[in-house]
């Protein structure tokens, strides 16, 4: 095991305890802290053996440049990873590492939050209560949609997707998925079946995202693609915000075309459009899907675990690939 004050880690802004304490038995340990900006981030970087990030930081040729020859690796706090330029990392041998598995239970509860909430209008119907607007009892005040037999639409049936499919699948209806490959175990399990994403748009009754952000699916829930949506859907996005069109979707729900969403991630967080702030039907959380205790906790510690067998030469324990063709 390494000596403290040796390999220096550089955590671009804050690393939970549970991970921290863990790093500083070892190394030399320096945070930008939470509201440092990019200049900050730069000036600390120099002779950096790990850099922690998280989906705040851009890690690009830049921050890869003043980091310098010694870099080993980039350990992001986070399952996604599009905050990384992969193609760079591994341009210059940067191992590049996530946190899966340990915030699949949180993001996937999450996106049920969300689902419900959506669906029965939970957060107007309380911010109504709240200003005195509940004047009586009225059979036709804060209907909502039932979930029980509606088609679930899963966009990418990897770890969290899956996990939300076993808790939607208490719903009791049918579960249709977008993925790039068949997954036996979901169809075995949940008796989903594989769609593309038209037919899933057209078919499902709620479409919760689950897939990583790419270059290539940036708005795949465009106005084309909202406009193949049931009419009265339910979309719950828990994956990234540049997955959707945030003016197309704000117009959908102003326009009944859909009936509510629930989102926790925004296309220029912590920025949130005007648009989607006033739109009807639509639940809004702040990024967090892996808010827990458990799930944060055991991220920091992953990410911490990370940096130690890296630096230590046993390798990755989470490696994120780089892009095809480019080991
Ligand atoms: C964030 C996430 O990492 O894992 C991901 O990809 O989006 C979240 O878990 C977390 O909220 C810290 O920003």
């Amino acid at each position: 095991m390494t000596e403290a004050g040796g390999p220096r880690v550089v955590v671009a802004r804050h690393l939970l305890p549970a991970g921290a304490d863990l790093l500083e038995r070892y190394f030399e340990v320096v945070s930008g802290g939470l509201d440092a900006d990019r200049e900050r981030l730069l000036a600390l970087l120099p002779g950096a053996d790990a850099i922690v990030a998280d989906p705040t930081v851009p890690v690009d040729e830049e921050v890869l440049e003043a980091a310098g020859p010694g870099l080993k690796l980039v350990a992001n706090f986070a399952v996604g990873y599009d905050n990384v330029d992969r193609a760079a990392c591994a341009g210059r041998g940067v191992v590049v590492t996530n946190t899966p598995d340990v915030l699949t239970d949180a993001t996937a509860e999450l996106a049920l939050g969300l689902t419900v909430a959506a669906a029965r209008g939970i957060c107007a119907a309380e911010r109504s209560l709240r200003a005195g607007g509940w004047s009586g009892w009225d059979p036709a005040d804060y209907r909502g949609i039932e979930l029980s037999g509606a088609t679930v639409g899963i966009v990418g049936m990897g770890r969290i997707g899956f996990r939300y499919g076993r808790l939607m699948a208490g719903f009791g209806g049918e579960i249709l998925y977008t993925s790039r490959s068949p997954k036996p175990q979901a169809e075995a399990e949940l008796g989903a079946v594989r769609a593309d994403l038209p037919r899933l748009l057209a078919e499902s009754d709620v479409v919760s995202l689950h897939l990583p952000a790419t270059a290539e699916n940036r708005h795949l829930i465009d106005a084309g693609a909202i406009g193949r949506m049931k009419a009265g859907a339910i979309l719950v996005n828990t994956a990234r915000g540049s997955l959707v069109d945030s003016q197309a979707l704000a117009e959908a729900l102003a326009g009944g075309r859909i009936a509510a969403a629930g989102l926790d991630v925004f296309e220029d967080e912590p920025r949130v459009p005007a648009a989607l702030l006033e739109a009807p039907g639509i639940v809004l959380t702040p990024h967090i899907g892996s808010a827990t205790y458990r799930a944060r906790d055991a991220m920091a510690v992953l990410v911490a675990r990370n940096v130690i067998s890296v630096l230590d030469g046993e390798g990755p324990l989470n490696e994120v690939p780089p892009p095809s063709g480019q080991r």
